[in-house]
């Protein structure tokens, strides 16, 4: 998400319409339901799968906005085609000059990203063969479908492929699956699930179960000291499991995920000690997962250590750790903006800004490459590779 979202407080925020609120009310009425039915609890990572994917209620899954101006967030390719231009030069780079190109975007938003792609790539001379894209919200699917319906090469996947070869992109797709969060009490780390308590939802301390006492020792035996009492913080349980379900798909290739996080040392520093959980409402940040619920993206920063973790131990090659301004420059960013302002148009700058500038998304955002039996010159993700503060 783009840092157009300014913190704020909710009082602060544009109301909902009336059919909003009915929208967020029926939600609520069954995300609680499923507490009552559960004994009164449930975790965390289960209220915001809910929150964003229940069938035709979940923020995902249900009509409004989401991108760009007049929706809750921006991502680098709703910002315009920049992203996608840069990208596109960096496959032309690394995939090789002959034999059908495919790509498999999971997550793909607006579509924003593949109609860029596709029409950069065809403009390059390295046209595609297949654009296949995994989407989990039918909405954003139909969406998606309405945005390139003219173009015969694009499909839609209901499950990961049996054997995929080509390119696997994924733009912030992991910091919206569901997380865990935890707080380090007197007697040792905790859950923090959700009840239903004084016509709200309420945070829950439970007891830590095997995987949130190892994520937790983990943590600690990278920051190098115990974690303070009161330290809360997330993780993200399922992402070992994502990580195996993509690699499995994918017989040879390279993958590319696009996210903001930060190596684990930095992401569990004492200095982080809220965590990173964020929900953005038309274009507000707050760190309040309980209210619009339905109505607001709720997110966390992804643990890149976790994530590359999961990828080798699925038994890819991590090639690469770059923040996205190293990644776009690399790609030829600077070339593309001098042509432009060659030809006396300077439309692309103000994307640039935002997408390199430290204090924008240059810094905060990173691209991880991982890769199957690809060749090694041609995996790599750009200029000044981090892998070695995972
Ligand atoms: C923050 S949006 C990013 C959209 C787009 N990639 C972009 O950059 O504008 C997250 C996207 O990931 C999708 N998504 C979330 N979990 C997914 C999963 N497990 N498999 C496939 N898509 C998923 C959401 O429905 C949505 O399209």
């Amino acid at each position: 998400m783009s840092p157009s979202s300014s913190e704020s407080g909710i009082e602060t925020f544009p109301s909902p319409s009336p059919s909003a609120r009915e929208h967020s009310e029926k939600l609520t009425a069954q995300i609680r339901a499923e507490i009552d039915r559960e004994g009164g609890s449930i975790g965390f990572p289960r209220f915001m799968e809910l929150a964003l994917y229940s069938p035709g209620l979940g923020y995902y899954s249900a009509g409004s906005r989401k991108f760009g101006g007049e929706g809750d967030f921006v991502t680098a390719p709703e910002l315009g085609p920049l992203f996608a231009r840069c990208l596109a030069r960096w496959l032309v780079n690394r995939t090789p000059e002959s034999g059908p190109l495919d790509i498999l975007e999971i997550g793909a938003g607006s579509g924003e990203l593949a109609v860029e792609l596709l029409a950069e790539l065809d403009r390059l001379g390295r046209p595609l063969n297949r654009y296949c894209i995994l989407e989990v919200s039918a909405e954003l699917r139909a969406r998606q479908q309405q945005a390139l319906r003219r173009n015969e090469r694009v499909c839609w996947l209901d499950t990961w492929p049996d054997s995929f070869n080509g390119v696997v992109l994924a733009n912030e797709v992991v910091d919206a699956l569901p997380v865990e969060r935890f707080e380090i009490g007197p007697g040792g780390p905790c859950g923090l699930g959700v009840c239903w308590r004084d016509g709200g939802f309420r945070e829950l301390r439970l007891p830590a179960g095997k995987a949130l006492l190892q994520r937790v020792a983990e943590i600690e035996a990278c920051v190098g000291t115990s974690l303070p009492v009161g330290f809360r913080s997330e993780y993200c349980p399922m992402l070992e499991a994502w990580m195996r379900s993509l690699s499995a798909a994918l017989e040879r290739g390279i993958v590319l995920l696009a996210d903001y996080g930060l190596p684990r040392s930095e992401l569990y520093h004492r200095d982080r000690g809220q965590g990173t959980l964020r929900c953005h409402y038309r274009h507000r940040a707050h760190d309040d997962p309980f209210v619009l619920v339905g109505l607001q993206d709720i997110t966390a920063w992804v643990d890149f250590t976790a994530l590359a973790d999961a990828g080798i131990d699925a038994g890819l090659e991590l090639e690469g750790f770059v923040t996205q301004a190293h990644f776009l420059l690399g790609a030829g960013m600077t070339e593309l903006l001098a042509a432009e302002a060659e030809s006396g148009q300077f439309g692309l700058r103000e994307q640039a800004k935002q997408l390199v500038l430290p204090g924008e998304m240059g810094e905060r955002f990173k691209m991880m490459v991982f890769s199957r039996d690809w060749p090694d010159d041609r995996a790599e993700p750009g200029i000044h590779d981090m892998r070695h503060r995972l």
